[in-house]
């Protein structure tokens, strides 16, 4: 039997992205095979393209950072390895965080980077929740601690996870403001934040006249400059957390001086950097989390905000559509069958 998978085979733009064939293998021993429903289409799978990270993916490579989909065939359990005999069966639903190998309607995982999804989720939406609400949710709660009533800033605001921080930033009662293009003010609004136009705005004055004490947190996932300016208007006792991928080793070492001296300087600030791969906060935080996260979603208290949905071999046009910068929110591919089950 083949699959198909979504690779990139050189370094560039969308149209690099090039669907191949392959024999579909049985998983090895410690294995499973899962066969993707949903993958969400983010920003690292774009700069993972491109090149532009400390720690470069070298290519051929399969992008997708997340996965929801079904367990197609179990590996068998590693000699001595496991005790307990894997939890999952053939026909569960289950997620992962890969951060490579999503475009593709085939993975092969091991047992263990499995997170269980309960029934009754919209996987579309499930999908987005593996990364995005993860990223806002433990850069809100682990990374920053914030408060109901905590003044922050949401450095853009209006993209996947800027959106997920808008939802959760409303469900934790805190005060927000959000930076934003004019044109995607809208959304922002729509979930109680204070939009400002970075483009035409001086977000650092703005925030100083409308709150002169300063913030209790700043979100960032752009750097550069934002960083020091961010840090700039925060209050005594406030955290900056960047969660935005520094795009090259020199880059991350700024960052990480310039983390190291905030938490140095006797003035109360705090900077912290939040990375999905980095395990600060170990496994079992991480399912935890995604628990509360599926939780949320079944209760409809949290509602991914999808632009829109492609074949998952689709996935060069779904790259161009996030590179036009016109996307509010997020982009995810599906399986045929899921296609289908939202266009009816
Ligand atoms: N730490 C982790 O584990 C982790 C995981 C996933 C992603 N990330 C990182 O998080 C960042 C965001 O990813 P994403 O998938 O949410 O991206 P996204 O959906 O493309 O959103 C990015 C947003 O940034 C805004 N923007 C673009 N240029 C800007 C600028 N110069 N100043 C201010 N805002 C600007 C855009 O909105 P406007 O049009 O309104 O400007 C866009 O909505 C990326 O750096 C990514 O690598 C980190």
């Amino acid at each position: 039997m083949k699959y198909k998978k979504v690779v990139v085979s050189k370094r560039g733009g969308p149209e690099v992205l090039r669907v191949s064939e392959e024999d579909l293998r049985e998983p090895s021993p410690g294995e499973v095979r899962v066969r993707i429903l949903a993958t969400p289409v983010c920003l690292p799978d774009v700069q993972a393209r491109y090149g532009k990270s400390p720690f470069r993916r070298s290519i051929p490579f399969v992008p997708g950072y997340a996965v929801i989909g079904v367990v197609d065939a179990i590996g068998r359990e590693k000699r001595y390895a496991n005790p307990n005999p894997s939890q999952f069966s053939v026909g569960d639903q289950v997620a992962a965080l890969t951060i490579y190998g999503g475009y593709a309607e085939h993975i092969h995982l091991p047992k263990k980077q499995l997170i269980p999804v309960p029934a009754g989720l919209d996987l579309a939406e499930a999908a987005i929740v593996i990364l995005n609400y993860m990223v806002a949710y433990q850069s809100l709660h682990r990374s920053a601690r914030v408060q109901s009533g905590d003044k922050v800033l949401i450095i853009g605001a209006s993209g996947g996870i800027g959106t997920a921080f808008l939802q959760l930033g409303q469900l934790a009662g805190l005060k927000m403001y959000g930076l934003a293009s004019q044109s995607k003010h809208a959304i922002l609004t729509e979930y109680g934040a204070t939009p400002i136009d970075y483009r035409t705005q001086d977000f650092v004055e703005v925030l100083r006249l409308a709150e002169p004490n300063g913030l209790d947190a700043v979100f960032d996932g752009m750097g550069g400059d934002y960083v020091d300016r961010g840090i700039s208007i925060l209050g005594r006792g406030g955290v900056f957390v960047e969660y935005g991928n520094p795009l090259s080793l020199p880059g991350l070492l700024k960052l990480l001086g310039k983390t190291i001296l905030t938490n140095l300087l006797p003035n109360g600030k705090k900077a912290r950097v939040y990375g999905t791969t980095l395990s600060q906060f170990g496994r079992q935080p991480f399912l935890d989390d995604w628990a509360a996260l599926f939780k949320l979603l079944a209760e409809g208290k949290i509602r991914p905000v999808i632009q829109d949905r492609f074949p998952i071999l689709e996935a060069s046009r779904a790259n161009a559509r996030l590179e036009s910068g016109l996307v509010i929110g997020n982009l995810v591919l599906l399986a045929p069958e899921l296609m289908h089950s939202s266009m009816a």
